[in-house]
């Protein structure tokens, strides 16, 4: 051979000289662990497509998050089940909603906990839409998600949670204009310094398919295609992101992960504000059912999967794995 081959092996010849060059860390202190609050007492119902996920009653919740809080992960997301639900998705914003409880359970308990709230309305609405619904036949559908109407109730829900002691609101509905409106509205409760974390592009995605279970959130009709983005779409999800910087997002999240790792890329080039990725319940029980087939190492699998989106440049990974991850990175 005319030239020196070149020995990029050199450096990967034992564990510590890997880990001297490696070029991407996780750290729990990225992790944003989901939980799902449900009614009653001792309640601890496993979802059934995502093992290990559980729908927990607020005293259940306060040990879980205690838990979390003690494994160095940060922060939680919470989703509420209402005991009842209606047409104007009373159970997100009444003082009493099951995620105000729980707020409030869990700032007494593990008060260095950040909470953050999960704002939309689908698992409030009885037709599990994520906006008002008018059932007219229109050029094209039976019936229409109203947009502004909606923003209405989405600025109430926020308002709502920060009251009962929600530390960050994040809207994950994707109605336009709803930062704004959502800002507005803290701002006019006096909540100037609770931060937005938007949800700005959020997919359309068959990868949320165990959530709606876990969460009882399916639309009763039709789907999610008109509020939600177009797999398809790169630029399109820049815009998104760009509109909600300039409503007031504090920071900002991609959603799923795995399959938009382009578009986490591009937004980590464009933006300069901490960027979030939702790592969704399909991808989490996707890699619980190989692993349980014995087709994959899951705690291998689980590891590749979150380096991966933080090589993509998210500095935030919400995931159901973020438990388990923090045990292995002890
Ligand atoms: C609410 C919401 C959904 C998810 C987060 N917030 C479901 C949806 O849009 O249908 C999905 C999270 C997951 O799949 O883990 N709109």
């Amino acid at each position: 051979m005319a030239f020196p081959v070149t020995r990029l092996r050199r450096l990967r010849q034992t564990e510590g000289l890997r880990g001297l060059v490696r070029e991407t860390r996780l750290t729990p202190e990225a992790f944003v662990y989901p939980m799902f609050i449900c009614p009653g007492q001792g309640v601890r119902k496993e979802v059934r497509s995502m093992p290990g996920v559980f729908n927990l009653s607020v005293d259940e919740a306060v040990k879980e998050a205690r838990e979390v809080y003690a494994l160095g992960i940060p922060a939680v997301m919470l989703f509420g089940l209402p005991e009842k639900k209606d047409e104007a998705a009373t159970g997100a914003w009444e003082e009493n909603g099951i995620v105000q409880q729980a707020a409030r359970a869990m700032k007494r308990d593990v008060p260095g906990l950040i909470l953050m709230g999960d704002v939309c309305l689908c698992e409030y609405m009885s037709h599990g839409h994520c906006g008002i619904v008018r059932k007219t036949p229109g050029a094209n559908t039976e019936y229409e998600i109203l947009n502004d109407p909606t923003l209405e109730l989405l600025a109430r829900t926020s308002v709502s949670l920060a009251k009962a002691g929600i530390d960050i609101i994040a809207p994950s509905d994707m109605m336009d204009g709803r930062i704004g409106a959502i800002r507005r509205a803290l701002d006019d409760a006096g909540s100037i310094n609770t931060p937005i974390l938007s949800y700005a592009a959020k997919f359309a995605s068959g990868f949320y398919g165990p959530f709606r279970e876990a969460a009882d959130s399916a639309p009763q009709f039709g789907d999610r295609r008109s509020y939600q983005m177009d797999g398809a779409n790169l630029r399109e999800a820049l815009r998104e992101i760009e509109l909600d910087i300039e409503e007031g997002a504090d920071m900002v999240m991609v959603k799923p992960a795995m399959p938009y790792l382009d578009v986490i890329a591009a937004a980590r080039e464009r933006f300069d504000l901490p960027l979030a990725a939702y790592q969704v319940s399909g991808e989490y029980a996707m890699i619980e059912a190989a692993a349980r087939n014995g087709w994959i190492e899951r705690d291998r699998v689980m590891m590749e999967s979150l380096i991966s989106i933080r090589r993509a440049g998210a500095s935030i990974i919400l995931t159901y794995f973020a438990k388990d991850a923090a045990k292995l990175l002890a």
